[in-house]
């Protein structure tokens, strides 16, 4: 079965970038002349996916507003020599449906996900955290790469990446069965585990394709770490009674949600841009 949707859990509060998000989403800062949101539905569009369906919270308008047309401006400088620098968000724009519904209560990344089912019903979905910048420039992006996997496998897959042991407790862990190069069949997983109880040292990053099924079991998952409903525990569920996957992803990663992270990726794209 095709994927047509991604979803992007977007109401997070962005604490650790206050107080530049007090009144902006998180998934709208820049990285050079891009909010971190379009890099991610870029991202979605090469893995052939059209509808984007963002879930939202208050202060989040912004979002809206970058994907839609802005009239005033856009007559402001048509046929102006800076006209063209519009024109890559307009083609994006046209080749997608953007779809929205608001998380009222910030309950953690399970409940956001789990407010996206009206948006999504009962397909396989691929999932966007923004503030994850993936870019891999040797060849096709993380969700391409999940995306062939899914079409082998069929089941909801999560990306993981190595990460050094002392920095688990920042990250849904998992340990698993190595069933083909980088490919693990799920067997634990935890959420931000201390070092000494982290299973291994591969850590979930911000891709995910989901099967249907894991919204009924959202709704029974309780509120777990941080009394927030994890979506590392709804997958552990779907992993006890049937299969999930972890697949090592080709490219670079970079956690634009911390300002360290934000900081190296605007520096790399910097560099990338300025040898182009
Ligand atoms: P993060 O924990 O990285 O985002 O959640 P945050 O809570 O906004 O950031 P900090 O820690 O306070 O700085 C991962 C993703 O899940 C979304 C966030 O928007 C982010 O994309 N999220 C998280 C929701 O949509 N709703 C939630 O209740 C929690």
């Amino acid at each position: 079965m095709k994927i047509n949707k991604c979803l992007f859990p977007a109401a997070g509060y962005g604490t650790r970038f206050l107080p530049v998000t007090k009144a902006m989403p998180k998934e709208m800062l820049p990285i050079l002349t891009k909010p971190l949101i379009q890099y991610g539905v870029e991202e979605a569009v090469e893995a052939g996916m059209h509808t984007m369906a963002i879930i939202t919270g208050r202060g989040k308008r912004a979002i809206e507003d970058h994907f839609d047309i802005s009239y005033e401006l856009e007559h402001q400088i048509q046929g102006s020599s800076k006209e063209h620098l519009l024109t890559e968000i307009r083609a994006l724009i046209s080749k997608c449906t953007f779809t929205y519904t608001r998380q009222i209560e910030m309950k953690g990344l399970g409940d956001a996900i789990l407010k996206g089912e009206v948006l999504i019903g009962k397909e396989p979905f691929a999932v966007i955290l923004a503030d994850d910048l993936c870019i891999n420039e040797e060849g096709s992006g993380v969700l391409t790469q999940m995306l062939k996997l899914y079409q082998k496998y069929k089941c909801s897959i999560v990306a993981i990446m190595e990460v050094p042991i002392e920095e688990t407790y920042k990250y849904g862990v998992i340990d698993g069965k190595e069933l083909e190069d980088g490919v693990f069949m799920v067997t634990e997983m935890v959420e931000k585990p201390e070092p000494s109880e982290a299973p291994s040292n591969l850590a979930i990053i911000g891709r995910y394709i989901l099967t249907p099924d894991i919204f009924s079991v959202l709704k029974s998952t309780k509120p777990g770490k941080n009394g927030e409903v994890q979506i590392t525990d709804a997958l552990m569920t779907l992993a006890r009674t049937g299969m999930v996957l972890a697949c090592k992803f080709k490219g670079k990663r970079f956690d634009c949600g911390s300002v360290e992270g934000y900081v190296e990726a605007t520096n790399y794209l910097y560099n990338l841009e300025r040898e182009k």
